[in-house]
């Protein structure tokens, strides 16, 4: 288990399109376990493989924490290979913000609810129905495996700015930038 380096914006492995698991074994095993280590470190709620430079489609998430700050009890999941069936039509608004964009939060509309089909880290297949934020962060982690990030769902003229701003912020991280309502970084 190790904390690995979180790859930001303007990084352009940012925009890979990450290939398909193909056996899951104990090196995949290893990659969940670092991804998730990082994840905890940083800290945020969702960490795709390609946000520590692994261009695989695996994703960690861990949204236990969330409006419960006294909840130490940790729920990790684990993704791979996922596929978004059945997405609701009802879009729904959560303040974003992304390890790989830091300090940076926008509001972004994403269906509200679907049914996920995955790859557990036994290399199991299962399917799951994520409502509210998990729905919002299994999207958004999902975006990553084809090389976007939330702020591309902005306008052209807003991305920009939002990437410049948080090229800013890496330079010189000011403590006045909250970590967000709710650490809500993935
Ligand atoms: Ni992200």
């Amino acid at each position: 288990m190790a904390i690995r380096e979180i790859i930001k914006v303007p990084n352009p492995i940012l925009k890979k399109v990450s290939k398909p698991v193909d056996v899951v074994d104990d090196d995949t095993r290893k990659i969940l376990d670092d991804m998730l280590d990082t994840m905890y470190d940083a800290p945020g709620i969702g960490l795709a493989a390609i946000q520590i430079g692994i261009p695989l489609r695996m994703l960690v998430i861990d949204i236990s924490s969330i409006g419960d700050q006294d909840n130490n009890e940790k729920n990790p999941q684990f993704f791979i290979n996922p596929e978004i069936l059945d997405p609701s039509n009802n879009l729904s608004s959560f303040e974003e913000g992304c390890l790989s964009v830091p300090g940076i939060w926008e509001e972004i509309e994403r269906p509200d609810e679907c049914i996920v089909k995955f790859v557990n880290r036994n290399g199991q297949k299962e399917e799951k129905k994520c409502k509210g934020l998990l729905a919002t962060v299994i999207q958004h982690e999902m975006d990553h495996l084809e090389g976007i990030v939330f702020v591309d769902h902005l306008s052209r003229l807003k991305r920009d700015l939002s990437i410049k701003k948080s090229i800013k912020f890496q330079k010189n991280p000011t403590k006045e930038n909250r970590l967000s309502r709710y650490n809500e970084q993935q």
